[in-house]
């Protein structure tokens, strides 16, 4: 049994005001997040005490103590401050996982701006669509990212302020551009923390539907009392703890976990920027001797085709615990981890919408290999009818997983689209748009997505975003994209076309337009093939059948079409 007591005695004793008190949330009025990832942990007296080990693809390390981290960010949001972004303004984050990410981030909600961390190899239209819908003033950027924003920056009157963290120093800056050193510019001891109120919006993450645009999941800075106690209960980190979150803070696991949570706790964190590679991962968790590692599917799909051998070569006996999330995490992961560490993957299911883990394999419970765990304490967690929104009562039977709201980490809307927003709740449950069992001991198994959301790798793709930028293509008629199976990445995108009378289907217009769609998609997003076809099948009200084409690809049943024609 872990030291953090049986999940059962948990789970019915818990409320999220002990959570809070322990965090000291609200103590003088101050409810910012920044606060609570750096200087109350100087204030605890552990500023000496390293919170980032960071290693770049170079091999080049550099290490921040609270005390830096503090510094830094004061430093950062003071320059904002100076350069003129108000409270409230967004503040977009568009980097590779160096440093400034990390500090950039508490900076920004040390001056009362909202982050809106971008992962960076988005390519310039997912770039535009996500600045223009949240009205971005700034952007934080690396310049070897910069020609993507300089190419959409006249078509977005907001974005202002395009500061670029490592510039050459003579290179001459091009209009709204602005060059900002972290380390060379005059450090800033004491930053007067902006004291926004809890519910006062923190981070937009931007998420992936199936239809329309990518919407804005945007958190509150109470979010922070839900990442404190899921990292310390669930990731089980401990003082001693060298944690490693091997996420992208463009994406949710990436600050919840990997900024917002560790920092909460005071915890040592490492982050390499260099990309995977079983051996590069395994050298470097037993070089900083990581003893507590979140990680995700595909990547422990991708170290199972290294080998046991390639991890043997390597003393990891400092892992103590192995956490996962992102995509269903299978039972053969799961046993194999055990064999290859010793330690078994604890899966974890949550979502951008919902910023802190909601589903869990709770340290000390009992682990089915291939089952999510069950619901956090705090969390009231169900699978519904899919016609009735009723809870399905019976063991074994799938329905779509459905969350009682009230947790402090739940978006508080999509940015600027109130109806979407409201439109994921039913008879007062959230619809996560995931469909799952429960079996007859309260364990959740996931079964597959509700809607036309492609999984791969662990990130979430909008079939209309990709279809759009297909359709800019002069030979392209319409066309669908779909997740078809795949051994690694679970899914990768198949794109089915149409193309416009006069064109014939050829490997060539393939490439032609595979390149078309290169600049404009992330490489996430490209279709790994393209299948031409005369026609896309369509329900009568003329909305293009995905489903059909995904059942195919995975050699399901189709059934009976009538339903999927009256979508
Ligand atoms: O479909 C579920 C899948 O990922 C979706 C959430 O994706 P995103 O908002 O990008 O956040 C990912 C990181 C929190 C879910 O709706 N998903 C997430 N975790 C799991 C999962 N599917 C199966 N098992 C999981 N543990």
């Amino acid at each position: 049994m872990s030291h953090i007591g049986s999940y059962e005695e948990r789970y019915k004793s818990f409320n999220w005001k002990q959570s809070e008190e322990e965090l000291e949330y609200g103590k003088n009025g101050m409810y910012n997040i920044g606060y609570y990832c750096s200087d109350r942990i100087c204030e605890k007296g552990n500023g000496k005490k390293l919170g980032l080990i960071w290693e770049g693809f170079t091999g080049e390390v550099k290490k921040y103590s609270y005390n830096d981290i503090r510094v830094y960010s004061n430093t950062i949001a003071k320059f904002l401050q100076d350069t003129g972004i108000n409270v409230g303004d967004r503040v977009c984050l568009f980097m590779d996982k160096v440093p400034e990410l990390y500090l950039g981030f508490i900076g920004i909600l040390k001056m009362g701006g909202i982050t809106q961390p971008l992962f960076s190899a988005f390519g310039e239209e997912a770039l535009f669509t996500r600045l223009d819908d949240a009205k971005t003033k700034a952007i934080m950027i690396q310049k070897k990212h910069l020609p993507k924003v300089r190419r959409i920056k006249d078509k977005l009157p907001d974005l202002t302020k395009i500061i670029v963290i490592d510039a050459d120093e003579a290179a001459t800056p091009q209009i709204n551009e602005i060059h900002f050193w972290m380390e060379k510019t005059p450090k800033v001891e004491k930053f007067d923390i902006v004291k926004v109120g809890p519910e006062v919006p923190s981070v937009i993450h931007y998420t992936s539907g199936t239809t329309g645009k990518p919407k804005g999941a945007q958190h509150a800075h109470s979010s922070i009392i839900a990442q404190y106690i899921t990292s310390k209960w669930v990731l089980d980190l401990q003082t001693d703890d060298i944690y490693w979150c091997t996420a992208d803070p463009g994406w949710v696991t990436g600050t919840s976990y990997g900024i917002i949570g560790p920092w909460a706790l005071g915890v040592t964190q490492v982050v390499l920027d260099a990309g995977f590679g079983a051996e590069k991962w395994y050298a470097f968790m037993q070089k900083y001797k990581v003893s507590m590692w979140y990680s995700a599917p595909t990547a422990i799909r991708l170290l199972m085709k290294e080998g046991i051998e390639a991890v043997k070569k390597y003393d990891l006996s400092s892992l103590r615990h192995l956490a996962s999330v992102g995509e269903p995490l299978n039972a053969e992961a799961v046993v194999w981890s055990e064999k290859a560490f010793g330690k078994m993957f604890h899966d974890t299911y949550w979502q951008t919408e919902t910023g802190a883990m909601m589903i869990t394999n709770y340290p000390g419970m009992k682990i089915k290999p291939g089952s999510m765990g069950k619901p956090f304490p705090g969390i009231t967690a169900t699978v519904l009818n899919t016609k009735t929104y009723e809870p399905i009562t019976s063991p074994g039977m799938v329905g779509l997983i459905a969350l009682k709201p009230g947790w402090p980490s739940m978006m508080r809307s999509y940015w600027n689209n109130k109806t979407t927003y409201d439109s994921k709740f039913k008879n007062g449950w959230y619809i996560c748009g995931d469909r799952a069992s429960i079996d007859n001991e309260g364990y959740f198994w996931f079964v597959g997505r509700d809607d036309d959301v492609i999984n791969t790798a662990g990130h979430l793709v909008g079939p209309f975003e990709i279809e759009s930028a297909l359709l800019e293509h002069k030979a392209v008629a319409e066309s669908a994209a779909v997740g078809k199976p795949d051994p690694v990445n679970m899914e990768v995108v198949k794109a089915f076309i149409a193309l416009k009378p006069g064109f014939e289907p050829s490997g060539d217009m393939e490439l032609d337009i595979m390149n078309f769609i290169r600049k404009k998609l992330s490489p996430l997003a490209m279709p790994q093939e393209i299948e031409f076809v005369p026609s896309l099948p369509k329900t009568r009200s003329g909305k293009i059948m995905r489903r059909l084409l995904r059942a195919k690809e995975w050699g399901e049943e189709i059934g009976d079409t009538s339903t999927l024609e009256n979508d």
